[in-house]
């Protein structure tokens, strides 16, 4: 199934063959996100980047994936800059910006708002974060470094790290990792562990996650260690956040005990899971973790938006609107 014209809003939205679709056209990105290539493939349109939570990596990296490919980008950064401080609601906006570019991306505090914006807004809309809901974008470039490192995603050894509860960028990653048989282990304090909804769901999937408090039982196998940061915002109570605060840290002494090709990930900020130590070893991949978000980024908007670099399924000889253009109108065309 094309992408093409296509929200994002989970990662459960797409099948095995469009996430290695993606992933081959992000490799093919990689000169023109180092800006060794040039390409106007998505000249003349805009993207609409609306961050409602802080962001550095995510909203600056799909920047300048637009960027790149000639698309220019409007963009919020504060809800209080918005009318939604003066009560406006979601819906609405998203039915104003959806008439003033050609793609949404959408950062919010609430689990469900990416699905509701899709819901009111003609154009694409990207998830870039819900809450603690998902955050699919963050798993394609996640699994890019993945495959990237180790050669195949299939079969991999993964140990997700830290907060499990709250992290969305885990939640969408085990759904996805689950569709390439990997073999996960959830390691997190009983209190940060995977929501039950997602295991039952990865275990209907045929996924049978091992759930664990201790990293050193764990760090011997595993081929990817992806730490997270525990989600000190999302907490309802300070008090329990400081109980948790600070229960892992990946220093040159614990990976004594890992493999020598084993990764170590992180979707970034760390505050101290990851000592600065550890930046300079092998392991290290997180830094340029970052940097393939670009690439990755590249080849979803031109997948969406239409680019001539644009994914297409083997068997898809042609896109369903003709032409790269969407309608011209000011009132876009109704989606299919
Ligand atoms: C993550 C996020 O916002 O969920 N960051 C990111 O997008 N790279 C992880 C985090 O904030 O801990």
């Amino acid at each position: 199934m094309d992408l093409y014209d296509k929200d994002v809003v989970s990662i459960r939205d797409f099948t095995k063959d469009q996430i290695e679709g993606v992933l081959d056209l992000a490799e093919e990105m990689v000169p023109y996100a180092l800006g060794e290539k040039r390409s106007r493939a998505l000249d003349g349109r805009i993207l609409g980047n609306l961050f409602f939570e802080p962001s550095t990596r995510t909203k600056l990296s799909f920047e300048s994936a637009a960027y790149r490919l000639g698309c220019q980008v409007i963009d919020v950064s504060e809800m209080s800059m918005t009318s939604i401080s003066k009560g406006e609601t979601l819906a609405d906006t998203i039915k104003m910006v959806d008439t003033y570019c050609d793609t949404i991306v959408l950062r919010h505090p609430y689990e469900g708002a990416a699905r509701l914006a899709a819901k009111f807004s003609e154009n694409p809309v990207i998830n870039a974060g819900d809450g603690a809901g998902s955050h699919p974008t963050q798993t394609l470039l996640d699994l890019f470094t993945m495959r990237e490192a180790k050669g195949t995603l299939e079969g991999l050894n993964i140990a997700l790290v830290g907060d499990l509860k709250y992290g969305r960028t885990v939640h969408s990653l085990a759904d996805a990792l689950t569709m390439f048989g990997a073999k996960l282990t959830l390691v997190a304090p009983e209190s940060l562990q995977m929501p039950d909804d997602i295991v039952k769901h990865l275990e209907e999937k045929g996924c049978h996650p091992v759930k664990t408090a201790e990293l050193d039982d764990v760090i011997g196998q595993a081929d990817v260690l992806y730490v997270t940061r525990i989600q000190r915002e999302r907490f309802p109570d300070h008090a329990e956040y400081t109980k948790v605060a600070g229960t892992y840290r990946i220093d040159n002494a614990i990976l004594r005990e890992a493999k020598s090709d084993m990764i170590v990930m992180h979707p970034l900020p760390r505050v101290d899971e990851i000592a600065p130590e550890v930046d300079s070893t092998p392991h290290a991949r997180y830094f340029k973790q970052a940097f393939n978000g670009v690439p990755v980024r590249m080849a979803l908007l031109c997948s969406i938006m239409g680019g001539e670099l644009r994914w297409r399924p083997p068997w898809s000889s042609s896109c369903r609107r003709s032409g790269t253009a969407r309608s011209s109108t000011i009132s876009p065309a109704g989606r299919p």
